[in-house]
């Protein structure tokens, strides 16, 4: 199984701020992350579904972090799964081919231990957020530029960080 986390950046790994990302729609970056994800799995934190408007992504399984599953939302949808931790939702993928770790903080922070590849949409500016993804280490990840473009005349850059080391 691949794992991979998927994250926009600011310029100070900044990746939320007041439970949303606070620079908008980058149409750029949603085909990328849609052409990446689609088909497959997506992992994510409650708090980062609720930023969803509680609606699971179209044409992905889509699981959900919690220690409470909410019944509401789980009938109402028949690619909506939920997991009481990430662990457990791992452990029951073993046979995916690959599987999208999407956030939110809490959740990449464990994730990146389990990460064979990080997307990472680095936008060079500081929206002064109040979550953070963790740093990625250059001894553990090789980097790779996959396309550059401006958004608003500011510089994004989409990178793939590939697993050279397991610690
Ligand atoms: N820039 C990006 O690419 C990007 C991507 C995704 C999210 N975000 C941002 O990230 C922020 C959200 O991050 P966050 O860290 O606050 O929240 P989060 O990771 O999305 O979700 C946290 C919730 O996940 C559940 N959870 C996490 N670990 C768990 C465990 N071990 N066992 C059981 N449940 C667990 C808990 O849900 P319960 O409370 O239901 O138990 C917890 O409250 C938002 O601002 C969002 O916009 C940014």
């Amino acid at each position: 199984m691949i794992i991979s986390l998927v994250a926009a950046v600011d310029s100070k790994n900044g990746i939320g701020l007041n439970g949303k990302m606070p620079w908008g729609h980058i149409r750029e970056d949603m085909e990328f992350f849609r052409g990446l994800t689609t088909g497959s799995t997506v992992i994510m934190g409650r708090v980062t579904f609720d930023s969803l408007g509680n609606k699971p992504l179209p044409n992905r399984r889509n699981i959900v972090i919690s220690s409470t599953a909410n019944v509401k939302y789980y009938f109402k949808y028949n690619n909506l799964f939920y997991e009481s931790s990430l662990e457990n939702a791992l452990l029951r993928l073993l046979n995916e081919e690959q599987i999208f770790i999407i956030g939110g903080e809490s959740i990449y922070k464990k994730a990146i231990d389990y990460a064979d590849r990080i997307f990472l949409t680095h936008i060079d500016k500081d929206y002064h957020c109040d979550r953070f993804f963790p740093n990625v280490d250059a001894n553990i990840f090789r980097k790779e530029e996959l396309k550059n473009f401006e958004y608003n005349s500011i510089d994004v850059k989409i990178c793939q960080y590939t697993r050279i080391l397991w610690s």
